[in-house]
């Protein structure tokens, strides 16, 4: 393993060459070098995934500091080292590029200056994710003009669309494609997949990945002659997935020795799966954090046939880039001066200008300190969801409502952490980019309401999974929507969270000793205490680029809930007693005295959660239609509650 520790060359005047002018200057820290491969029968790869908007960079990292203009200077370097060495390099991108940042929500329509920004680009691989699918006008914005864009990388092997012209079903994008590349000559067959996603608008039809891989244009495809790699990319976790691995099946199954290599998404992680020594898989992270680089040599071409004597197996290597200008001078031999192109600046100018007109860096208020989603224990006074069912939600429901009320919302409502310091219009779209409302249900018995939300918890009389499979469509539900993204480290270190589970939201810690922390950086004393990704795939622990001190990740609860107007109030909803003293410490609702209970409630819900609270009920002998419910609030949403919160109850420094 080789690392570098390279001086901060950069001392950050803010020119607008390269990231973002309000961003955060990057800290030197010790870095593993690229495994790029070079020469004939070789290829590279860049892949993004999950960027949700944030095009911009993280402005409050300087970890994720760089920005899609960086980003397009640091892929022409690369595809310049290509060309020199004879090898090729290829991007790729497998979704959910809008929806949970400032830069793609702000703008009314949503996505007007994003579009513009990641078009400049040159994806040779780009598939949809669930979330350009949600709404019929962002899937239909995404097949007028990001797949015109992306005319000869669009891929969509299962996505049809009813064509806004003719109003018939239509393929998306084409099936797949076959290419081959512009150096090393080596011929491609790539798919372009969505995992079996049932929340689209119906404008969109997701064919099953099982159906999919039955049709004859997937059964020729796989028989092609002449390919020397099998590429799918796809909004599909690379790991425990049942899609990704019917795909390799299938291919496996007219192909049996010809490489594949992955590039999936999703589930918003770092991870690299091995399937066997001609099959991995690449999964890159979320939110621009990661560059996720893989590299394989050894493979056959059209100028350079293996026969079975000379064939080695072709070698993969990966690296997980923390998407910063340190790194990328380094990755690409460049420094300050010589990295931004001419593109490159122009798309971060534009990023700029953009953010500038949405005012993204106005402050509603100022954060006393930070609170984190998964990096903190809930309940905590650090946990943002703790904020949430002390303080924000009360607040805000005390004054909306005249009944006693319990309101619950979903932790997968919450997108991100709240850092100390400005709270700003970008924030808002951070932390929560829904744009569902709340409802309520009126008059619902104490007994019953008072329940959902340990059903909801999985501390109810029946496991959760079981009361989804006594409803009448089990495939409505779906466990993990109810819960935030994991956070992205390897899935070694967090062992899938068990949603399902009873004990699903126990403060559990997922990380690693210090010991072992001490033995990655290799008893480098002056291993720099920057928190990060410290990623355990199925390579190792050696491929994020830069060497972290671990960030520790809890679990965290499906959903939370505070009381409203109970008097004194009520002990029931609360998940746990730890969670109740935390209240009564910090001046929330407190236990409640035998006797004190209201008859019946108004049970008030994130409308994410509208089925679920419907069949706990329903399970707990009170069936409330979805005509029962009616829309609180004016139809305020999470955005809208937090940032008016922030903005009543949080000054920054100056003012008054
Ligand atoms: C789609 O509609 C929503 C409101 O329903 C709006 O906020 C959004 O800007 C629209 N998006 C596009 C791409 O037009
Ligand atoms: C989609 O649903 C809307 C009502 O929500 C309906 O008017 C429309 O016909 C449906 N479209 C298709 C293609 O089924
Ligand atoms: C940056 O790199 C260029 C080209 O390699 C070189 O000419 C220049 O001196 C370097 N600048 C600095 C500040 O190191
Ligand atoms: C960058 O922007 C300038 C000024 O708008 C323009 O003249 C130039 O052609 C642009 N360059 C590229 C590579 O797009
Ligand atoms: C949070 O709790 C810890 C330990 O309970 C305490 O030391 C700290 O001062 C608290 N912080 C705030 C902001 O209340």
């Amino acid at each position: 393993m080789i690392f570098s520790r390279i001086p901060l060359l950069l001392t950050f005047l803010h020119v607008a060459s390269a990231e973002q002018p309000s961003a955060p200057s990057p800290i030197s820290a010790p870095l593993r070098e690229l495994p790029w491969s070079k020469g004939r029968g070789s290829i590279n790869f860049l892949h993004t995934t999950d960027t949700h908007g944030w095009h911009g960079g993280h402005l409050k990292e300087a970890q994720y500091s760089a920005d899609w203009g960086d980003y397009i200077s640091f892929a022409h370097h690369l595809r310049q080292r290509a060309d020199e060495d004879g090898s090729d390099l290829l991007l790729i991108d497998t979704g959910d590029r809008v929806d949970g940042n400032g830069l793609y929500d702000a703008s009314d329509p949503k996505g007007k200056y994003t579009f513009d920004v990641f078009k400049e680009q040159k994806i040779d691989v780009i598939t949809s994710g669930n979330h350009e699918l949600y709404l019929a006008n962002s899937s239909i914005r995404e097949y007028d003009e990001v797949v015109p864009d992306f005319r000869d990388s669009y891929i969509a092997s299962n996505l049809d669309i009813y064509s806004p012209k003719s109003g018939k079903l239509e393929p998306f994008a084409p099936r797949y494609r076959k290419f081959t590349t512009k150096n090393s000559g080596i011929r491609i067959l790539a798919f372009g997949f969505l995992f079996n996603f049932h929340g689209n608008a119906n404008n969109t039809v997701v064919q099953s990945v099982q159906e999919t891989i039955k049709e004859k244009w997937f059964q020729d495809a796989i028989r092609e002659k002449d390919v020397d790699l099998f590429l799918v990319a796809g909004h599909v976790p690379v790991r425990d997935s049942e899609e990704s691995d019917l795909i390799y099946k299938a291919i496996r199954n007219a192909k049996w020795d010809t490489p594949i290599v992955f590039f999936g998404g999703h589930t918003h992680i770092r991870d690299y799966r091995k399937w066997e020594k001609k099959a991995w898989g690449l999964e890159s992270g979320r939110y621009m954090e990661t560059l996720g680089f893989l590299s394989i040599n050894g493979l056959s071409s059209g100028k350079r046939r293996l026969d079975a004597t000379t064939a080695k197996s072709p070698v993969y290597r990966r690296m997980y880039i923390d998407n910063n200008l340190f790194s990328l001078h380094h990755h690409s031999g460049t420094n300050h001066s010589s990295f931004p192109t001419e593109m490159g600046k122009n798309v971060s100018e534009k990023i700029e200008k953009a953010r500038k007109k949405m005012n993204l860096d106005e402050a509603f208020g100022c954060a006393p300190q930070d609170y984190w989603l998964n990096r903190a224990p809930y309940p905590a006074n650090d946990s943002f969801l703790s904020l949430l069912d002390t303080h924000i939600l009360p607040d805000t429901f005390t004054a909306a409502l005249q009944k006693p009320s319990i309101v619950i919302s979903n932790s997968g409502a919450i997108r991100f952490d709240i850092f100390k310091g400005p709270f700003t219009i970008d924030s808002t779209f951070l932390v929560s980019p829904f744009t569902s409302g709340f409802r309520a249900i009126r008059n619902v018995p104490y007994g019953a309401a008072s329940q959902v939300l340990q059903y909801l918890n999985n501390q109810g009389q029946i496991l959760l999974e079981d009361l989804v499979a006594l409803s009448v469509d089990p495939t409505m539900y779906k466990l993990d929507d109810l819960t935030p993204p994991l956070p992205p480290v390897g899935l070694h270190t967090l062992e899938r969270v068990t949603v399902a589970g009873h004990k699903a939201f126990a403060p559990r810690l997922i990380g690693r000793s210090e010991s072992e922390q001490i033995l990655l950086v290799n008893g480098d004393k002056d291993a720099p205490a920057l928190p990060g990704y410290t990623t355990r795939d199925d390579a190792g622990s050696d491929g994020d680029d830069t060497i972290h001190q671990e960030i520790q990740f809890y679990d965290v609860p499906n959903c939370i809930a505070a009381n409203i107007h109970f008097s004194p109030s009520s002990n029931k909803p609360l998940v746990s007693e730890e969670h109740a003293e935390l209240r009564s410490r910090q001046g929330g609702t407190v236990h409640l005295a035998e006797g004190t209970k209201p008859e019946t409630v108004d049970l008030v819900y994130n409308v994410f959660v509208q089925d679920w609270v419907l069949l706990a009920l329903q399970y707990l002998g009170h069936d409330y239609g979805k005509e029962a419910t009616e829309e609180v609030l004016e139809g305020q949403t999470m955005t809208d509650i937090i940032s008016g919160w922030v903005r009543d109850n949080w000054a920054c420094e100056g003012e008054k």
